[in-house]
């Protein structure tokens, strides 16, 4: 079920902050960065910038040091990061504050799943899509939002397949969708896409909506960066979502002929993260180093 942030303690894995001058660093999160997209995307930040030191978020923490480990590079750090859960974002947070004061420059939201029931309609299959893909991305961004410098970049990992998704649903259901201009008000509009999924026979298509539980819910990150790209406008604090494109990746293994390499895929997140022409943009869906909608 779609739940409010309810923060809590727990232990994280480790950081790197020996330096004593760790208040004036630069400094990246990338969550699910043990593997796939994430594990190349903290390569590329770390290796383009040795003055940016870039927290490997993994939920695992012997893997999320292995995966550390594996990079050798001196400004990689892992941090235990579990998304969903309530107490190991608070004690990440709280490690960030303690060791890197001077707070967070980049902050990807990385960390996705395709569930292998996606368009089931199944309530275990919806929810633990969401609780990943959309509440992930929600709740990291608001435990970390205090620690935002000022023209911080927030980049959600979205997909196409939001569009995909937006092209299957009706006039109306695409209309709520961009009605939506709060959290409250995109979250009234995914219960009623739980509920009418649920609902029985004919589920979510008849009712207008998308049966993709994956693709609605990376829509609703593409909502939800609109709606914190408004939040972060006075300090300069962009958020945009980026599609990665079609990347071989262990999500999409036995899934089709992805064109793309996970290193490809996450230089097109990297770049929504660095290049100077796109700070300048906030709240809108990349794809391909290009603004395809604002959302
Ligand atoms: N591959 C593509 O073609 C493609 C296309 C469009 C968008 N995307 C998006 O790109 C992102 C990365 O995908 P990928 O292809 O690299 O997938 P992947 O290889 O399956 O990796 C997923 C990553 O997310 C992490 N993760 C899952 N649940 C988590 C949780 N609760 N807390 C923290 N981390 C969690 C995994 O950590 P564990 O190792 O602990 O499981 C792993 O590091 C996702 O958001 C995905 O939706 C991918």
């Amino acid at each position: 079920m779609l739940r409010r942030s309810c923060l809590l303690m727990s232990a994280p894995i480790a950081a790197a902050a020996s330096s004593s001058s760790t208040a004036a660093r630069r400094v990246a999160l990338v969550t699910g960065g043990g593997r796939g997209i994430g594990f190349e995307l903290v390569r590329q930040l770390a290796s383009a910038d040795t003055k940016l030191t870039v927290l490997l978020g993994a939920r695992d923490p012997a893997r999320g040091h292995d995966s550390a480990q594996k990079l050798g590079l001196p400004n990689v750090a892992a941090l235990e990061l579990d998304v969903t859960s309530a107490s190991s974002l608070q004690a990440a947070a709280a490690t960030v504050a303690k060791d890197y004061p001077g707070g967070l420059d980049i902050l990807v939201n990385n960390a996705g799943i395709f569930h292998r029931e996606d368009r089931s309609g199944k309530p275990h299959a919806i929810d633990e899509t969401f609780a990943v893909n959309y509440e992930g991305p929600r709740d990291t961004t608001m435990a970390f939002w205090p620690q935002l410098k000022k023209n911080a970049r927030v980049v959600n990992v979205s997909s196409n397949l939001s569009l995909a998704a937006r092209n299957e649903m009706s006039a109306e259901r695409c209309k709520q969708f961009d009605d939506a201009d709060s959290i409250e008000k995109l979250e009234s509009v995914l219960q009623q896409y739980r509920a009418d999924c649920i609902s029985g026979p004919g589920g979510a298509k008849s009712q207008g909506w998308s049966s993709s539980a994956y693709g609605t819910s990376k829509l609703a990150i593409n909502v939800l960066s609109r709606v914190l790209a408004k939040k972060g406008e006075k300090d300069g604090i962009t958020v945009n979502a980026a599609c990665p494109g079609w990347c071989q990746t262990d999500m999409t293994a036995g899934r089709g002929a992805p064109p793309l390499t996970a290193e490809e895929g996450a230089s097109r997140i990297a770049f929504v993260a660095t290049d100077p022409a796109a700070q300048k943009v906030s709240g809108a869906f990349w794809e391909d180093r290009a603004v395809v909608t604002r959302e």
